[in-house]
């Protein structure tokens, strides 16, 4: 099949893009900048805004993933309009380009953070109903927005969709901004580890590559105009992420408490089973092995920079 993904250079994207090409699709990546982890995957430079450079780059497209969007929710709170202008106008651009090409769907990357928006009793389902009031962050309203839109192009146009409801990944290329990342890179440099608030929030991270192979099986016909949860299967609080990674790392720094961000998502208990029902989706990776698996990533990456700059 012929795919696009748009964001296919991101943390995320790179990872769908990796497993969609070993499962022997066509793949196309639509993002601002190379796919640099993967320079053989066909590459398009286009703004995912620009309605008239996205309707040109879906020609003969099958199936298109749309990952493009602000995904660090302290610049999205710092730079609300901007966060608006990717994540809804983007959205919205991506379905009007698909649907002047006749794509057979729009594979959207959405987030657990929408629960914060949601009412009723956990675990969370996806038909959880949204209460306005309750929007919060203004990365959780444009990802609202991006679903709805979404919702409004099926009933409208017939455009189908999948929408992916991401639990907070990690793993190989994430973020230094992210949580586990800071922690394994201020462990490893001898640093403290700082936590906001009481440390026991609860979070269901999900291994990027779990994440991945869920986006290669919502492929299937069965996920056409279904909402699913992709969390992580064990709930970990920040407290525990640390001692994890002073664990593995080896050297006992000191926990810090900072003050909470303002308007953090505070972690709802979120069912997956409508993923499983649908597309034969767990989480599999434990979460000690997909740290593991980060730091070595992290360290491997350290080292070939440090050999180059020798
Ligand atoms: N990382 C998370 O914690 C998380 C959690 C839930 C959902 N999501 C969503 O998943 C998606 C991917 O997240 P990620 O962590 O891989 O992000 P990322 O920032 O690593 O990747 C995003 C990619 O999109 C590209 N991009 C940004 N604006 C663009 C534009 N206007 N046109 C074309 N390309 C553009 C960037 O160059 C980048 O390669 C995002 O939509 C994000 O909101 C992320």
């Amino acid at each position: 099949m012929k795919i696009a993904v748009t964001g296919g250079s991101g943390f995320i994207g790179s990872h769908v893009v990796d497993q969609l090409v070993a499962a022997g699709h066509d793949v196309l990546v639509l993002d601002g900048r190379r796919p640099d982890y993967a320079p053989h995957v066909a590459h398009r430079s286009v703004d995912v805004v620009d309605v008239d450079a996205m309707t040109a780059a879906l020609r003969g497209v099958d199936i298109v993933y749309h990952l493009a969007g602000a995904s660090d929710v302290d610049k999205a709170l710092n730079d609300p309009l901007g966060t608006v202008r990717l994540n809804v106008q983007g959205t919205a651009s991506v379905a009007e380009a698909a649907r002047r090409n006749n794509v057979r769907r729009v594979i959207f990357a959405s987030t657990v953070w929408v629960y914060g928006a949601t009412v009723g009793d956990s675990p969370l389902g996806e038909t959880a109903p949204v209460s306005l009031a309750d929007a919060g962050h203004i990365y959780t309203s444009t990802k609202l927005a991006g679903e709805m839109v979404l919702h409004s192009f099926a009933e409208l146009y017939d455009l189908r969709f999948t929408i992916l409801r991401y639990g907070i990944p990690y793993g190989p290329r994430m973020r230094d901004a992210l949580v586990i990342a800071k922690f394994v890179q201020k462990a490893l440099a001898g640093q403290r580890l700082t936590i906001a608030g009481d440390g026991l929030q609860v979070r269901n991270f999900v291994y990027v590559e779990d994440l991945a192979r869920a986006h290669v099986l919502a492929l299937d016909d069965a996920a056409q105009n279904e909402v699913l949860a992709l969390d992580g299967a064990v709930p970990v609080t920040i407290r525990e992420i640390a001692e994890t990674v002073i664990e593995l790392v080896g050297t006992p720094v000191a926990i810090e408490r900072v003050p909470a961000r303002p308007g953090d998502y505070a972690g709802r208990v979120i069912s997956t089973e409508r993923a499983a029902e649908v597309l034969g989706w767990h989480a599999t990776t434990p979460f000690r092995e997909g740290v593991r698996q980060y730091l070595d990533w992290y360290t491997d990456q350290r080292n070939a920079e440090a050999e180059q700059a020798s």
